[in-house]
């Protein structure tokens, strides 16, 4: 059993949970705390260590952490629905220092990815994969051959002029009150964008909504297969870990190189 911490920053909650590396399983349950209003820097490091706190692990469990944003060398460069404060913040030495320890730190759409081929629904799939999050925002994960290529952001590619997490997230579902039925017509619009840009062999859709999967994703009209994440909400947390172990020991195992390094 290879113990590790995942904590998964997102734009409404935070979440954590120890879990074991190896399997992918939940050793603990899994916390969740409101993201703090505004999502400031300070405040999201504080509610991140009181989770550390509350899991209780020893010092020498690898921790990783992942959050909604372009994260280049241990900084987040961009804040889609944060504080911009975060933009250009050395926010993984912010985290460390926070913490007394090393962390992972890694966007949160590419942790899921990475989560998902290791443990889950982009597993051993040749080709290429794009995991898309719907939440508060749309995150993505583009996947070829299971090596990830990071920070894709594909959240924000304009369809009909408009960013596209504006009009087809899971919260804009919410602020405009859509049924299922309406929503779907606005993903087909954007998945269609996807896939016209880069022809996926396999769409994977996570974020909390996918657990209603059945409601939305036999509406949509694809060439590609698109299912939803094995996962489900839990990916970001696996995935943040896995990454976290991986940076302690990196693998030896040729297929376990080819998972993806997003630094
Ligand atoms: C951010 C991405 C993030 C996604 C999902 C987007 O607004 O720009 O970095 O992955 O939301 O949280």
């Amino acid at each position: 059993m290879t113990k590790a911490v995942g904590i998964d920053i997102g734009g409404t909650g935070i979440k954590g949970a120890v879990i074991d590396a190896d399997t992918g399983e939940l050793l603990t349950e899994r916390i969740k705390l409101d993201t703090p209003k505004g999502g400031e820097p300070d405040d999201i490091v504080k509610v991140v260590v009181e989770i550390v706190d509350q899991l209780k692990v020893e010092k020498d469990v690898p921790v990783g952490v992942c959050f909604p944003a372009i994260i280049i060398k241990g900084k987040t460069m961009s804040a889609a629905n944060v504080s911009k404060k975060w933009i250009g913040l050395e926010a993984e030495k912010l985290f460390e220092k926070a913490l007394g320890r090393d962390i992972r730190f890694v966007n949160d759409a590419d942790a899921a990815g990475v989560a998902e081929v290791r443990y889950g629904a982009a597993k051993d799939v040749d080709g290429v994969v794009i995991l898309t999050t719907l939440g508060t925002g749309i995150g993505s994960a583009l996947i070829y051959n299971s090596v990830l290529v990071p920070n894709t952001e594909l959240g924000h590619l304009e369809v009909e002029g408009k960013d596209a997490e504006k009009k087809a997230s899971y919260s804009a579902k919410e602020r405009d009150d859509l049924s299922y039925k309406e929503w779907a017509k606005r993903l087909q619009k954007y998945y269609s964008v996807v896939e016209a840009l880069f022809s996926p062999d396999l769409f994977i859709v996570g974020g909390g909504v996918s657990k209603s999967w059945e409601e939305f994703l036999p509406l949509l009209e694809l060439h590609a297969p698109i299912v939803p994440a094995k996962l489900r909400n839990n990916a970001g947390i696996l995935g943040a870990a896995a990454l976290a172990v991986r940076q302690e020991a990196p693998a030896t195992n040729p297929a376990e190189t080819a998972l993806a390094d997003p630094r």
